[in-house]
């Protein structure tokens, strides 16, 4: 499948058929997770990945509409950071020195472009912003599933304390952003017959 043709074969799953998804190909999945862009590289996220069947279902209850949640194989929570402070963006640089063999004065300014955009947002834009790069990554995930041929639903529709709760998040450092349910399509879910209802192309895009 090419790209364009992964996106018309998948849609978002109401009820999968309960299969576990082979352990190569979801590791497939979260290496592209792993590698997908985040703006200034921060990558302000981690992902759960919920893979025990009964804890599975103990989460039942954090979503509005459940039937994914019932009969999916694997569940990912993208935790976002809520802060954004100084040492972590020190850790970052420790990190690119390692990986890059190259000095802390060789990035002092693109550093200092960090801790400046760190003081010109509010501790509220931050987290936006944050949120706004676990999304990001959540369409790189579903991508990266669908040239799997492995079936997803994108999750927003959830109680956010109660899975918090049940997913032992640090609630004073992250949230959860957003949960991809995956697994495979169950014969009798309905709306994979369904017509993908998108805007059409001279409404989506416009040239100048
Ligand atoms: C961020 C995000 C959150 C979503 N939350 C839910 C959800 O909680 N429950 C659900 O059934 N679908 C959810 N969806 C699926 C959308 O409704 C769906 O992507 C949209 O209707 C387009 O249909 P398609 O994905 O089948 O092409 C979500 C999608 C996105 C991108």
């Amino acid at each position: 499948m090419n790209y364009l043709e992964a996106l018309n074969w998948r849609y978002s799953v109401k009820k999968f058929d309960g299969t576990k998804i082979p352990a190569d190909q979801l590791n497939r999945i979260l290496e592209a997770g792993r590698l997908s862009v985040s703006s200034l590289g921060l990558q302000p996220y981690h992902l759960l990945v919920v893979e025990n069947d009964e804890t599975i279902q103990k989460l039942i209850p954090a979503f509005y509409n459940p039937s994914q949640i019932s009969t999916c194989s694997h569940l990912i929570a993208l935790v976002s950071k809520t802060h954004i402070n100084k040492e972590y963006v020190d850790n970052y640089f420790g990190h690119i020195i390692n990986e890059r063999g190259v000095t802390l004065e060789q990035l002092s300014s693109f550093r200092n472009n960090i801790h400046q955009f760190l003081e010109n947002y509010t501790a509220q834009e931050l987290e936006s912003w944050s949120e706004k790069q676990s999304y990001i990554l959540l369409g790189s995930l579903i991508m990266a599933a669908a040239e799997e041929e492995i079936d997803t639903c994108p999750m927003e529709g959830f109680k956010q304390d109660i899975l918090e709760d049940i997913l032992k998040i640090d609630k004073a450092n992250e949230k959860v952003a957003v949960v991809l349910a995956l697994g495979y399509r169950a014969e009798d879910d309905p709306f994979q017959n369904f017509k993908k209802v998108r805007k059409p192309a001279e409404k989506f895009i416009k040239f100048i």
